[in-house]
């Protein structure tokens, strides 16, 4: 079976790619390197010993993606080309839309033309952002958002639902991602962000390397166990794995499934930096700093729908993302830039 996959260069499609190809599925990737390296689909070639047909494309470009499904024949896709900081899309919000929305479109257009039926989208716990109630399940959803990012998660979960409804023969996984965190185990492949890293553990990370000087910890008011953020952590490879078992769901079913990607726990910022200090020996020097705007207090997830459906439960631990993440970037101090 041939999985199409777009942003697979990318941190989590790279990683997903290896869990593809280690599971037996051929793969192609199509990505604009917009905010990725081809070095990445290298390493995932040498890491796996097999081959990706990589494609230097943007998925707006409809002429060259119909090419590509011509050429490649796809029996699925998943779904990760996207712009995704959310400050920047605060900032730039045409751009964001036009990218995510634009181009699900065109993706969704051209899969139709060439009758393929199986989609994977990766969608984010940010649609979750109005929620208070802990954990949120696949029905806390509630259609609203903080910013102009999140809005395009929700508008492309519209628009994918509204396709499945006019084609009883489309089947689709919605994959609703917590905060994916570490690389993979090799320390070959992890997330390699340009800039000042916005999330919280790409940043501890370039701390312990020496690149920052210390991490800002965004609020410690917060009504949480010590006050400052909780999230819900899960390691990119179980997140990689959940792409594996929901592309198996939808191969055998049809219609719209929708899953939480999440670990179930919830963990605060001083916890996650405590766990990296253990796990790379490193100490993190660390300010208490004001909140930043369109925070929340917490979020993780009920995972349960996606552990009974789907038999996904994570298998890594805090402590295994901080060293795996550490592996990666003491490996890698300028990513995947020599
Ligand atoms: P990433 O930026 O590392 O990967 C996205 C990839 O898509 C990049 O390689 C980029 O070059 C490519 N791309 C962007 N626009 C493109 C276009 N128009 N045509 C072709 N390629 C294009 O991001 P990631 O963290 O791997 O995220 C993957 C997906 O998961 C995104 O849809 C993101 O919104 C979603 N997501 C990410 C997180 C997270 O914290 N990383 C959380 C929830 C959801
Ligand atoms: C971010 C995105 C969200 C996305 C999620 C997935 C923002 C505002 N939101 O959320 O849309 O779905 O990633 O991974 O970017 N923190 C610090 N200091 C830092 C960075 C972060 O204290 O330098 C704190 C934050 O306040 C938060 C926690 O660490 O409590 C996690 O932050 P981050 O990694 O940015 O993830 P989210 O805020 O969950």
């Amino acid at each position: 079976m041939k999985v199409l996959v777009t942003g697979g260069a990318g941190y989590i499609g790279s990683h997903t790619c290896v869990a593809l190809l280690e599971a037996g599925y051929d793969v192609c990737v199509i990505d604009n390197l917009d905010n990725s390296s081809y070095e990445a689909v290298k390493r995932v070639e040498e890491l796996t010993g097999k081959k990706i047909t990589f494609y230097e494309k943007d998925i707006l470009d409809k002429p060259a993606m119909e090419e590509i499904f011509a050429a490649e024949k796809p029996d699925a896709v998943i779904h990760f080309a996207a712009l995704k900081a959310v400050g920047e899309s605060v900032a730039k919000p045409l751009e964001y839309y036009h990218c995510n929305v634009f181009g699900t479109i065109a993706l969704l257009e051209t899969m139709k033309k060439f009758g393929v039926k199986k989609l994977v989208y990766s969608s984010s716990a940010t649609v979750y952002s109005s929620v208070k109630e802990m954990p949120v399940n696949e029905q806390s959803f509630a259609y609203v958002t903080t910013n102009p990012y999140g809005w395009t998660k929700i508008m492309c979960e519209q628009i994918i639902r509204d396709t499945c409804h006019a084609d009883p023969e489309l089947a689709v996984a919605l994959l609703r991602y917590f905060n994916p965190v570490g690389a993979h185990p090799s320390g070959r492949i992890g997330e390699d962000p340009a800039g000042i890293p916005n999330n919280l553990m790409p940043f501890v990370a370039q701390v312990a390397s020496g690149k920052r000087e210390r991490l800002s910890v965004f609020g410690n008011d917060y009504p949480t166990r010590d006050g400052t953020g909780v999230r819900d952590y899960i390691h990119v490879c179980d997140l990689a794995d959940g792409h594996v078992l929901a592309l198996g769901k939808i191969t055998d079913g049809n219609g719209v499934y929708t899953y939480n990607l999440g670990s179930g726990q919830g963990t605060s910022v001083l916890e996650m930096v405590k766990a990296f200090e253990e796990a790379s020996g490193r100490e993190i020097p660390y300010v208490i700093s004001p909140r930043r705007p369109g925070d929340i207090a917490e979020v993780y997830a009920d995972a349960s729908l996606a552990e009974k459906e789907l038999g996904f439960k994570t298998k890594r631990d805090v402590y295994d993302m901080c060293k795996d993440l550490w592996n990666w970037q003491a490996q890698n101090p300028n990513g995947y830039q020599k």
